[in-house]
């Protein structure tokens, strides 16, 4: 019986985690995605070309490996529709290499309009939501409401469409939200069904399958899995900065409910930080930076949401929200990602504890979104020196080294490898 290896990230997403599945994939069988959805952007580059994959797990580019949906994730027929398009226009014909969960959720038209709505409900304590339906989605699925990819096969799934679309529309009203005005991709509610309906011939092509069945087969047959996580865990639905947060569970006891394995099957679970931090949408964000040094991370790291298009905010690494990552998900190997940003900086910092009221904290407190936080700060010379020509993790500048190795002192993980461009050929393995 083989395990399940979960690669995930440890910040508030975007850490890279799509770059190292598709460095990982040679080694593995199969690579199934466990939650989130169409609000992920995981981009991949290389032979020159960029890729943002939205749904589909990202070892979709090597043909002879399988990939798998799982149950936990969500899916929007037309993004899907899209996802799909983008890859043959690419040469990649993921007909039989990809594999949907019979029981993955589906985000209707109508839940996006919700998640529009809930948001703009909310004023200014708006999430900063990505507007993919995420919210309104899972929350179907927990109401015992939702429609599922197997329910798309049935002769009665517009029966059950109308229904639940005729529920949101209510719900909309009750928000006095101005569905007339609503709009997706420019398109109004009644022109983007339609596109979502028609999107729904291309998910009936794909192999719709019990993948928790698929899964644990290709476990007791000896295959080599990967998981791979969306968002980060700091956006966790239980232990992220709440309610700032996604509406899944982005650890690895999500690997567990979102695919369909024991607990026993999970094997190395590989953690990915970014050598700096950053977030997108609202929320708590200890040391984030408002001043020039912030915006060169932004600029030099191009950090602009792969999804939404939105500046990422940026700061120095969070140690305490790192530690508590780690221990989250039992993370037995880091991944660290993006040192290069930060290749001519004089000075680099690290959080390395919370001071509140004047004491050092060393936990996530649960007032996390209404206490004031003084990131307490270690500062660290910079290497000054670009690291394109590298190819051995060794060999990297020692005050790099240095800089990695406190954050292994600090979180008690050893760091497996570290990434040093977008591109698949730039991650050195120690
Ligand atoms: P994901 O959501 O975790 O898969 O990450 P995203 O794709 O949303 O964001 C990561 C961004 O950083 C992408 O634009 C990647 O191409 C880029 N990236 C990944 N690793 C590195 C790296 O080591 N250095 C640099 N400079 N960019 C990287
Ligand atoms: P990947 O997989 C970064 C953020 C949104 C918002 C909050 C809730 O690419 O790392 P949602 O759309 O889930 O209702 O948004 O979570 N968010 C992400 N931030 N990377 C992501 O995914 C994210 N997915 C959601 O910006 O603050
Ligand atoms: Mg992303």
């Amino acid at each position: 019986m083989s395990k399940v290896d979960v690669l995930l990230g440890l910040q508030w997403g975007d850490e890279g985690k799509g770059k190292i599945v598709d460095v990982l994939t040679p080694k593995y069988d199969v690579i199934a995605r466990f939650q989130g959805g169409p609000n992920a952007g995981h981009t991949l580059e290389f032979n020159g070309i960029k890729h943002v994959l939205r749904t589909i797990p990202s070892g979709i580019f090597h043909p002879e490996k399988l990939n798998v949906i799982g149950n936990g994730v969500l899916i929007e027929a037309a993004i899907f529709n899209d996802e799909i398009s983008a890859l043959r226009e690419k040469g990649v014909e993921p007909t039989e290499n990809l594999y949907i969960s019979k029981k993955a959720h589906l985000i209707l038209p109508t839940h996006r309009m919700l998640d529009a709505a809930n948001e703009q409900a909310k004023g200014n304590a708006k999430i900063g939501s990505t507007l993919k339906g995420i919210g309104p989605a899972y929350t179907d699925k927990i109401a015992r409401t939702g429609l599922r990819v197997g329910d798309i096969l049935e002769f009665d799934f517009r029966e059950k469409y109308e229904l639940l679309k005729m529920q949101h529309m209510q719900t909309a009203k009750t928000l006095q939200f101005d569905i007339k005005k609503f709009r997706i991709d420019g398109m109004t509610l009644d022109q983007y069904e339609k596109r979502w309906m028609d999107s729904l011939d291309t998910l009936r092509s794909f192999k719709l399958i019990n993948s928790e069945y698929f899964i644990n087969r290709c476990l007791r047959g000896g295959k080599r899995v990967l998981a791979e996580g969306a968002q980060g865990s700091m956006l966790d639905i239980d232990f992220g900065s709440y309610p700032f947060v996604t509406s899944s569970s982005t650890i690895t006891a999500g690997v567990c409910s979102g695919l369909g394995v024991p607990p026993s099957a999970i094997g190395k679970v590989m953690g990915i930080t970014k050598a700096y931090c950053t977030r997108v949408g609202s929320g708590p964000f200890p040391t984030e930076l408002f001043d020039e040094t912030g915006k060169k991370l932004c600029d030099v790291g191009h950090e602009f949401g792969a999804v939404t298009g939105r500046p990422r905010r940026c700061g120095w690494i969070d140690i305490p929200a790192l530690r508590y990552a780690c221990m989250l998900n039992g993370v037995t190997h880091l991944i660290v990602t993006k040192p290069d940003v930060m290749n001519d900086f004089d000075e680099i910092k690290i959080c390395t504890d919370y001071i509140i009221d004047d004491k050092e904290v060393d936990e996530i407190p649960f007032e996390y979104n209404e206490v004031e936080i003084k990131p307490r700060l270690q500062s660290f010379p910079g290497w000054k020196q670009d690291l394109s020509d590298f190819k051995k993790f060794k060999d990297l500048p020692l005050n790099l080294l240095n800089y990695l190795a406190e954050i292994e002192f600090q979180t008690g993980v050893k760091i497996m490898a570290v990434s040093i461009s977008p591109d698949r050929k730039d991650v050195l393995f120690r």
